[in-house]
């Protein structure tokens, strides 16, 4: 079996080392275009400044800010303040003594802002705000993929219209993301009168923000399993895919099952496995049928103290260049550019599993789905691990995979040797559908 082990193998060597971007800045090339975009949009000139609408715009497919939301944070160029908010409020005031009259919002050199949680009053409301700096992935849930507020800036430089705030940063459920400097863009248009007038602000800077794992310093948090119909052994994740176990049973870093403490204080401890990940994604290919095969996708949550609520996966798989249905999931297929597999993106269904439970005594949380897939005659084959996932991503983190030699095999144990070498010198020399022939293997091992 080494021939096919070794088939594997390239088969492998061809893809593109995605895992990669793990150590470097490099882009994702799954989201080419993945970034969060700060928009500075000057409304008004006052007498001492300017009104700016300041709007925060999640690109990225499938990478969301969860709680506690957003951060925005900058450095003022001068020494300006800002005499009012509304969508949004600086998280200090700073040192305002030297204003006798009005009493600025915020005096700090060095703000940073927060969103507002959606019970604020009506009259500390903006357009496209108060959501608790909660940012759903453009891919998902475009319309509520960005947050927005209103700043009036003061005390700007004389004879000066104001200039651009340095050193942007923006914390975002943890760190991980850099921000570019702030940069004159052509001014943001936007349509009234239903759309048959378009306006424009009066000047428009942008700064661009992308996420690097490395920066974000993140062990990985998840990884996959495999397992198929035709060959019990189930492949696991890599151990210490996210971090070992050690060697002392009475150290916390994870609870084994039987010693479940009655009061759980740290929401990082998770349930004793060879992987040590907080999740588990498992792909169990399940049937062969004549046009259809039939995936399942499992999630599971080792957390014992972090529940998983708008959760998404993505999957690189070529099969999804066909049509495909999953019976549990919302899913999309994700365009792609000069990626040579397929990615679906799989989310939960409202009012069913878009919160994947932490675990608790009775066992971890999870989450699954089938998923029946068209055959493409021409590329589908269980063999050279091709029904396998070439990537997958949970919340935009990518899963450690197990090695491609390590993948379920088509079997041979049930035949003798002779036999299924002439089988798959068969399958391969006359070119035979390969499934077929593996009906009747799997025929074979269940008897
Ligand atoms: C990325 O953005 C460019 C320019 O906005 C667009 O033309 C291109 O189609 C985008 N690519 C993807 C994969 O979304
Ligand atoms: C506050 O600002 C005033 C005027 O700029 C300054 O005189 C004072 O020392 C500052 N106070 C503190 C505590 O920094
Ligand atoms: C809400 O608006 C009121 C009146 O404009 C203002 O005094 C208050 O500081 C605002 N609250 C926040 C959190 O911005
Ligand atoms: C601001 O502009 C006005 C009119 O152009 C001028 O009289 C004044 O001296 C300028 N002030 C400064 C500080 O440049
Ligand atoms: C901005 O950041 C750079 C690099 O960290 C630093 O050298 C510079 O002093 C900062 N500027 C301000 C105004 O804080
Ligand atoms: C699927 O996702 C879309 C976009 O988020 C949403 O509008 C729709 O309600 C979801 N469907 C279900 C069944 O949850
Ligand atoms: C198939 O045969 C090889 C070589 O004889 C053996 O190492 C391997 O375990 C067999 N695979 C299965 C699934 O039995």
């Amino acid at each position: 079996m080494n021939t096919t082990t070794s088939r594997v193998w390239r088969y492998f060597q061809l893809l593109p080392f995605i895992m990669i971007c793990r150590f470097s800045d490099c882009y994702d090339p799954l989201d080419p275009n993945g970034s969060i975009t700060v928009i500075f949009d000057t409304l008004k000139y006052t007498h001492d400044g300017y009104v700016a609408r300041v709007t925060i715009q999640n690109n990225y497919q499938y990478r969301h800010v969860e709680e506690p939301g957003w951060k925005l944070g900058w450095t003022w160029a001068k020494n300006e303040v800002i005499w009012s908010m509304a969508g949004a409020f600086a998280i200090q005031q700073g040192n305002c003594s030297s204003f006798n009259y009005q009493v600025p919002h915020s005096c700090k050199p060095d703000p940073v802002i927060v969103d507002l949680m959606s019970d604020a009053p009506a009259q500390n409301r903006s357009d496209g705000c108060c959501r608790g700096g909660i940012l759903s992935s453009w891919a998902i849930n475009p319309s509520a993929s960005y947050s927005s507020f209103k700043i009036t800036v003061g005390n700007v430089e004389e004879n000066c219209t104001g200039s651009k705030p340095l050193n942007l940063t923006l914390a975002a459920s943890g760190p991980g993301y850099t921000c570019g400097p702030v940069m004159d863009s052509s001014p943001t248009v936007y349509s009234v009168i239903g759309g048959r007038r378009e306006e424009q602000v009066l000047r428009t800077w942008i700064s661009t923000c992308t996420y690097s794992s490395y920066v974000a310093s993140k062990t990985p948090i998840c990884c996959v399993s495999l397992s198929t119909f035709y060959n019990p052994t189930i492949t696991s994740c890599p151990s210490c895919s996210c971090g070992c176990r050690v060697a002392d049973p009475l150290a916390t870093s994870c609870i084994s099952e039987g010693v479940f403490p009655s009061n759980l204080l740290d929401i990082d401890l998770i349930h004793c496995t060879d992987h040590m990940c907080p999740l588990r994604v498992h792909w169990h290919i399940m049937n062969i049928y004549v046009s259809h095969w039939r995936v399942k996708l499992t999630v599971s949550n080792f957390n014992y103290g972090k529940d998983y609520s708008d959760w998404n996966v993505l999957v690189q798989h070529p099969g999804f260049g066909q049509p495909s249905t999953a019976f549990s999931f919302n899913s999309t297929i994700i365009p792609t550019v000069g990626v040579p597999e397929d990615i679906a993106l799989f989310w939960g269904k409202a009012f069913h599993n878009t919160n994947i439970l932490k675990a608790d005594k009775g066992g971890v949380g999870s989450v699954t789905t089938e998923i029946l897939l068209q055959k493409d005659s021409s590329s589908f084959t269980l063999g050279n691990g091709w029904g396998f996932p070439r990537a997958i991503y949970f919340n935009g983190e990518n899963c450690r995979m197990p090695l491609p030699d390590t993948f379920p095999m088509l079997p041979n144990s049930s035949l003798n040797r002779r036999t299924s070498n002439f089988l798959f010198l068969l399958m391969f020399s006359f070119y035979l559908s390969i499934q077929d022939v593996l009906c009747v293997l799997n025929h074979f091992s269940l008897l």
